[in-house]
């Protein structure tokens, strides 16, 4: 593997899961690497520079970047990873909490963004990489929002992947399947729960309990991180797995009818 000596890359929530693996290998890849956690905490990635950040906060981003600038002068590379996860059925969650899963998943990604332009097209070159989700590409029942927020990254990094190529910056989205990492306990509870879903958070529960243990390990979806960090020529999208790479294949050139009903069925739902 080629080594990155004397570029820096940024990768926000490095703490746990598909940061960790990712700031890991990008360091491996000879990148100096700065990942972030909200909290400071003495178990950071080998290898990685840990720095306090929460995305929603304008404040603590532009705190970020301004250290990571003082430091080393540059960021080569940015990876928008930080985020959580909300399952449930679409009525179950206030406005509220949709918002707050967006000021993470999706605002947390433009100010970010955003903070790191600037010096970005100041040096004439930059590459952003945003975590999305196999739910960016495809809707899945009980995850309304969640894949609602994966698809408006798709959108945005696919826009701004137009806007910044003049500034030889390039925009990738990394599109994992189910991914063995602390995310679901991690994530937000909708907050207005209702009987009448009780059936169909059992039948998820059932779902994640059986296909969590063979989900990918992160350091597939790190790998991807690594490619379209180095591509010569990036692209936009990258799935991580083969299970995301047959999803993927499957929405493109299934009929549509065929489609729905396997994913209806995965999902114990009456087709
Ligand atoms: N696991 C999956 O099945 C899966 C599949 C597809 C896509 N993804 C995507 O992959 C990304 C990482 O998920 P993961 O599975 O690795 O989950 P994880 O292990 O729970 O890691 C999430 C990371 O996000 C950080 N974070 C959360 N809220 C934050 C905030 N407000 N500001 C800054 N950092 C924040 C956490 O850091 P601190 O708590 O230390 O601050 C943590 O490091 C997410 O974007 C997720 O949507 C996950």
């Amino acid at each position: 593997m080629s080594t990155r000596s004397g570029k820096t890359a940024v990768v926000t929530g490095a703490s746990s899961g598909i940061g960790r693996a990712s700031a890991e290998a990008l360091a491996r890849a000879g990148y100096t690497v700065f990942g972030t956690s909200r909290s400071k905490s003495g178990n950071g990635p080998t290898q990685v520079t840990m720095l306090t950040c929460d995305v929603t906060d304008g404040e603590s981003v532009s705190d970020l970047v301004s250290t990571v600038l003082a430091q080393t002068g540059r960021i080569d590379l940015l990876v928008n990873n930080a985020g959580v996860g909300l399952l449930g059925g679409a009525e179950e969650s206030s406005v509220a909490q949709v918002q707050a899963l967006f000021d993470v998943n999706l605002f947390g990604v433009m100010r970010m963004t955003n903070a790191v332009l600037p010096a970005m097209r100041r040096r004439g070159e930059g590459r952003i990489i945003n975590i999305g989700s196999i739910l960016g590409l495809v809707p899945a029942p009980y995850s309304a929002h969640y894949s609602a927020v994966k698809h408006a990254l798709e959108g945005y990094s696919e826009s701004l992947d137009h806007e910044v190529r003049a500034f030889n910056i390039r925009v990738s989205v990394i599109e994992p399947a189910f991914v063995r990492t602390v995310f679901d306990q991690n994530g937000i509870e909708p907050d207005s729960l209702l009987q009448e879903y009780d059936q169909a958070r059992t039948g998820l529960k059932a779902l994640l309990a059986d296909v969590m243990p063979k989900a990918d390990r992160p350091e597939v979806v790190a790998d991807a991180v690594v490619k379209a960090a180095t591509d010569a020529r990036p692209r936009r999208r990258y799935t991580a797995g083969k299970a995301a790479r047959q999803v993927s294949l499957l929405r493109r050139f299934a009929p549509a009818e065929m489609f729905d009903k396997t994913l209806r069925k995965q999902f114990r739902l009456p087709v």
